[in-house]
């Protein structure tokens, strides 16, 4: 039995029907319900659907051997596992974002708003930037606007959510994508299947 920790919502349907056509399929997870936990036992495969900022962390302890998840939340929370696959589905970039027209001072700290704190610090820290850390939950692009932040470290996709607020990238990150993760132990003892999996998921992408 294998246990696959799916992110909750659009990228977790993707997901799972790249794993149904590699043979692990349990079709009673695309069924409306409010369940978290899937099992085939025919299939010998076991999901669980997981808010998408926690799967690092069930797959960190073994509670799923494997799972997919976002690298700007691998990127941030830096679970102990291993990245075996760029699945290349949800991709977008982090990026620094200012207000049109912003100019920055270098002699002042700058002031980030940001959901992704230590994104944003190890950036700064690798330009030897001080900045001082705003910590939101969302709607980061409100930060710049009403003068909390200087800047924000954000995920951008279309960018259409930057530019309907006047706001504009004045750099990149690092490109995101939905990767594929293991348990160091589940690797370890379940390892001839996890690379199976790795395998076929990589020739259907
Ligand atoms: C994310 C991100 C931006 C937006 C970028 O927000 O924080 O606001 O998507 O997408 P775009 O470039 O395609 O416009 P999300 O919808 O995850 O909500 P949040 O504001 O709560 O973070």
């Amino acid at each position: 039995m294998i246990n696959i920790a799916l992110p909750k919502g659009r990228l977790g349907d993707k997901v799972y029907s790249l794993f149904s056509d590699i043979g692990y399929t349990c079709p009673e997870l695309l069924m409306e319900n409010r369940k978290l936990v899937f099992v085939n036992e025919q299939a010998e495969v076991r999901y669980f659907l997981v808010k998408p900022t926690d799967v690092g962390i069930y797959v960190e302890h073994g509670a799923a051997d494997i799972g997919v998840v976002g690298k700007d939340i691998l990127l941030e929370g830096e679970p102990d596992v291993y990245e075996l696959l760029d699945l290349k589905l949800g991709r977008c970039r982090f990026a620094v974002a200012a207000r049109e027209g912003y100019k920055e001072d270098p002699s002042l700290p700058l002031r980030v708003a940001t959901k992704y704190p230590n994104v944003a610090r190890k950036y700064y820290a690798g330009l030897n930037r001080e900045i001082s850390i705003i910590k939101l939950h969302g709607s980061m692009e409100l930060a710049p606007l009403s003068g909390l932040s200087d800047v924000i470290v954000d995920i951008v996709e279309t960018g259409s959510t930057i530019k309907e607020n006047n706001l504009r990238v004045v750099a990149d990150i690092a490109p995101v994508s939905a990767r594929l993760i293991a348990n160091k132990a589940s690797y370890k003892f379940k390892g001839e299947e996890i690379d199976r999996i790795t395998k076929e998921l990589a020739k259907r992408l």
